[in-house]
This record gives C-alpha cells, structure tokens and sequence, in this order.
C-alpha cells in the first residue's frame, strides 16, 4: 500500500475577532480575552484572528478601551502563536479612504505592536486600493494575505478569480485568502474555485466562510479536497449563524486523513467550556440574538451578508417601516447592479444598504441619495468589475465629472495635521492612528481615559500600577 502523504490542514482560530463581530457586535473585552490566551497559545494554531475589522472602533466607541492596548495584551500573551489582523486597504479599518502616509504609518504600527499576519482586502477588489498597505506591509516584514472578496454575478467568472489571484501574486503576497463575508461559496463551487486558483498561483490558499446560508463546513470540506491550505473557524460556542464553522467539528473531520490537523480536541474542549458561559450570558442579555444562530437562506437568495441583515432590520424599526423587509431585500441587488456589481462587505454594504432603504422608503429611486453613494458613482471609492449605471450615476451626481484615478491618489498626506489636532490628548504615537480613524470616537475616548487617568490620580495613586483601568 502506498504511503499516505501528510498534508495537515493549518486552522485560524477566529473567536477574538469574526467570531465575536459576527454574532455578538463586537463586543467581547480585552479583559473576556485575556485569561483564555494561554491554552489558545498552546493548541498549535496557524494563527490567531484578533485583531482589526470592527475590533478597532468597537473598542474605543463601546467598550472604552484602547484598541492598541489590546493588542499588546495579546502579543504578550500569545508567544508560540501567529497573529493576525484583517485590514481594509485602502479604508484601514475605517469607511472611507485614507491619505497613503496613514496606511504606512498604521502598518507599521500594527506590525511593531504585534502582528504578523496582515490580511488586506478591497470591498470592490480594485488592486490598487491594496497597494499602498501592501507595499507597507512588505517592508514592515510583515505576512501578506491578500483577501479577494467572494461574490457571485456575471463578471465573476472563474476566469476572473484567477486572474485576480495572478495578479496578487505579483504584487508581493505571501497567501491568498477568499473572503466569503456572506456565505455565497458553495461546496461544489468551492471544489472548482479552489482547483482554478490553485492551478493559477503558487500561493499558499485561506478559505474565509460564514455559517449563514448553512453551507459553510461542506465548502470548507471540498475546499480542503481542493487544494486550499487554511480555514477559519470559530471554537464552538461562537460558532455557527453568521460566524464561521466550528474549530472542534472541522479538526474532527479531518481526524486521520492525510489533511489531520493533529489539534488536541481535550485542549479545544477546554477552551470551549471557558467561552460557553460568555455565549450563555450574551443570550440572557440579548447581546447574542438566536436568529442569527440559523440558517438564513435568504443569503444566497439576496447575495446579503448575515451583517447587513441586522442592520437592515434595526434601520426599518427606525423608520418604522419593517412592513418593508422585503421590498428592501429585493432592492439590494438592483443597486448593486446600478453600482457595478461590487461584492457587499464593508463599507460598501453599508452604502448599498443604506441607499435600497432610502429608495424604499422615499417611493421613489435615488429621490435622496446618501453621500457615500454619491462618493461610490463619483468613483472614490475605486473602480468596480462592471461599469455604473449612466442614468442613475446622471441623477446622483449630476454633470460632476468622476475620477478615473487610484482615490487616494487625489488625498494629501494628513497625519502631520492629525498630530496637531490632538496635541493636548496624545499619550502614544498610535494615538494620532486611532484620530485619523475616528476622530470623534477617539476624541471622546481620550477625554474617558484622561478622566479615569484623574480620578486613580487622586483616589488610588499609590496602590495602582495600571497606567488607567482597561
Ligand atoms: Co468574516
């Protein structure tokens, strides 16, 4: 009998970042993180998930912490293990494009402060929005993934992704990651997606999935058969619904085949059993709602991410008009397509989203149109695979003429300006990168932090050896 050749599957563990974000609005604390590290540090992961995305402004906006303190924390903690970070090129973690010296100087920080895994994507897959964090990422010595965005329409042919995939290969990454933010990768789909890629490029292949349309652990399964290197996943409790397959059943399946991942499931179960409570709890307060625990195959109906469902919901109770769940749903993809077809991720989900609902809700078609729709047909946010609709782009914007250019060819280097604006809260450099980001939230943060800083002043200097409360 021949014998078997090893080709373990390495797994990233995503409960400290998609898992949370996903199912509970990002707002597991640095403080719920840190006591599980140790066992997570020991189960051999290729790389832990913990950082960027929502993390960064959740923790200044709702949780009152220091996002960069964070991940400190982290990297002290986890010393045999990757991190990673998932970053939006050219909008950083933010929702609109950056001046090219922020993105240098975020990577830069990111990486000093612990990460070694960037994983950069562009919600319209222009490469040259991912050129500048690339370039940045590179020098920093840093792992670049480069994430394409998973989405599915005419322009999205095979020949397409593997176009694509050449092309990032060439730009100096490291990995290739599909992003599938909605769960729209079918398992058979998977099979041919992967075989292509793997065929076009010699980059090693992450496959990123949501649990939403119910799909995900068979894509993952034809994925592995395929080819692919990687998969996320989350430890059980925050698994499933809108995050990722769970960590436990993906290392179970593969248990004794060639793709053995030789994960030890009593340390999985450990671990589990310390974030189960924090799911139990979540439930109580309604932090976690079941509904997102489901299938909702209206995903692949709609193409929507889970995400963007919520919000939709929440924005319709706000106008009072949940009547028009539907008539939004199948508003969606016209935009989409009166917007070149982008694949829906953040931010341009959101501005989709936003604009269906307008358009529902006035009566009539682009009647209001949001500035970042304005700004999308205005072409800066970059250039999608198809071209806009020209009647709808005439209403939105009028004779304005739209850029042809790379958007952030057109924004003038701001981080000198920035240090200025917050002379009198800077306490670290990064503080001038979460102001860049968002400068209210982190303005209203400093105040918090200066206000706590004053008050352990007075009352507990001398038994305090925290700089401020975390
Ligand atoms: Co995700």
């Amino acid at each position: 009998m021949a014998e078997q050749v090893k080709k373990p599957l390495k797994i990233t563990e995503t409960v400290l970042r998609d898992a949370h974000q996903s199912l509970i609005a990002t707002r597991m604390s640095t403080e719920q993180m840190l006591p599980i590290v140790d066992k997570m540090d020991k189960v051999g992961y290729y790389a832990v998930e913990c950082w960027g995305g929502a993390t960064f402004d959740a923790s200044l906006r709702f949780l009152k912490e220091d996002p960069w303190e964070r991940l400190r924390k982290l990297r002290d903690g986890f010393k045999n293990t990757k991190l990673q970070m998932l970053f939006r090129g050219q909008n950083i973690l933010g929702y609109n494009h950056y001046a090219d010296d922020v993105v240098e100087y975020f990577v830069q920080k990111s990486i000093a402060n612990g990460i070694d895994i960037i994983r950069i994507f562009d919600c319209f897959n222009d490469l040259r929005n991912l050129h500048t964090a690339v370039k940045a990422a590179n020098k920093e010595k840093g792992h670049v993934q480069i994430a394409l965005s998973y989405t599915l329409g005419d322009a999205y042919t095979l020949e397409y992704w593997t176009d694509m995939a050449k092309k990032i290969e060439e730009m100096g990454a490291d990995s290739l990651c599909i992003k599938d933010m909605a769960g729209l990768l079918v398992p058979y789909e998977a099979t041919k997606l992967v075989k292509a890629l793997k065929a076009g490029t010699k980059l090693p292949i992450e496959m990123h999935t949501h649990y939403t349309s119910g799909v995900a652990s068979m894509t993952y399964l034809k994925s592995v058969e395929a080819g692919a290197d990687i998969i996320d996943t989350a430890m059980s409790p925050f698994a499933m619904g809108t995050s990722q397959p769970a960590t436990e059943v993906m290392v179970e399946t593969f248990r004794g085949t060639e793709y053995d991942t030789g994960l030890d499931q009593n340390l999985l179960a450990e671990i589990a059993d310390y974030f189960r409570p924090m799911q139990e709890d979540a439930l109580k307060t309604g932090l976690l709602n079941p509904k997102v625990m489901g299938v909702n195959i209206k995903t692949l109906l709609y193409q929507v991410p889970g995400g963007m469902l919520s919000n939709l919901v929440s924005q319709l109770k706000e106008a009072n008009a949940e009547d028009k769940y539907y008539q939004v749903l199948e508003e969606i993809p016209r935009v989409r397509k009166d917007f070149g077809e982008p694949p829906l991720v953040t931010p341009s989900s959101q501005i989709v989203g936003t604009q269906a609902v307008l358009n529902v809700l006035q009566g009539e078609r682009y009647k209001m149109v949001t500035k970042e729709s304005k700004k999308v047909l205005s072409g800066e946010f970059g250039e999608t695979v198809k071209p806009f609709n020209k009647e709808v782009q005439k209403k939105c914007i009028g004779d304005a003429k739209p850029i042809t250019c790379r958007p952030a060819d057109l924004i003038k280097p701001q981080l000198e300006e920035y240090e200025k604006e917050i002379a009198q809260w800077k306490q670290q450099d990064e503080d001038i990168l979460s102001y860049a980001l968002f400068p209210q939230v982190a303005t209203e943060f400093f105040k918090y932090r200066q206000a706590q800083q004053e008050k352990v002043d007075v009352t507990a200097a001398d038994t305090s050896n925290k700089a401020y409360p975390v």
